[in-house]
């Protein structure tokens, strides 16, 4: 990755100032063709709306998010840490909503947010990660690289922004 780019982990304040920035990254994804929560045509509002309410999950101590930034503070990608769970698993967490904007793919940004996923976990005292994401994306390499195993896949378990269903993969990593 390109020393002009830095992943930093962002406080509640920080997270609610980013809003703008994030929801840019988030419509081009879906634009993109990315199966990640949303349909077609994804207005920014809404997705704004989503980042908000991510700030507030930031704020009460659920969840982590990082982004990856350019020297002009401009984001480029992001990726969660979802640390709220049942009582039954406080070793575990989710990894959610990686996203790389399309201008900024294949320099090493996804890989770089994963690195750093992992070290907040481990500073959350998590040693089990889960995450899914679509059957045959590019994510799927991102994360076998980043060593995580291959669980299982669930056919029809989503839609893509367009309304064709996707399968979805599930991986996890224990640290
Ligand atoms: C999946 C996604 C996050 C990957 O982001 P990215 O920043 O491009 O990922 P990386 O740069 O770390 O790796 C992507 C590829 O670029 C390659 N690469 C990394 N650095 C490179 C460099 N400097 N030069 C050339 N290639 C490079 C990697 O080897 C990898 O190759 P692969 O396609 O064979 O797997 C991105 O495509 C994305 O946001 N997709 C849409 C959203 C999505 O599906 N998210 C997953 C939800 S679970």
């Amino acid at each position: 990755m390109s020393e002009s780019v830095t992943v930093r982990r962002l406080n509640a304040v920080e997270a609610l100032a980013a809003v703008e920035g994030l929801a840019d990254v988030l419509v081009d994804c879906v634009e993109g063709g990315a199966s990640v929560s949303f349909m077609l045509p994804l207005a920014r509002e809404r997705a704004m709306d989503f980042w908000r309410g991510v700030a507030e999950g930031v704020e009460r101590g659920e969840r982590a998010l990082l982004v990856a930034q350019d020297h002009g503070g401009r984001i480029l990608g992001t990726v969660q840490l979802i640390t709220a769970m049942p009582d039954n698993q406080p070793h575990r967490a989710d990894v959610a909503k990686m996203l790389v904007h399309r201008s900024a793919r294949r320099a090493g940004i996804a890989q770089a947010l994963m690195a750093a996923i992992d070290d907040v976990a481990r500073c959350e005292g998590k040693t089990v990660l889960v995450l899914d994401t679509v059957t045959g994306g590019d994510a799927e390499r991102l994360y076998e690289r980043a060593g995580w195993q291959r669980a299982g896949v669930v056919p029809k378990y989503a839609l893509m922004p367009d309304g064709a269903f996707c399968a979805t993969t599930f991986f996890y990593k224990h640290l």
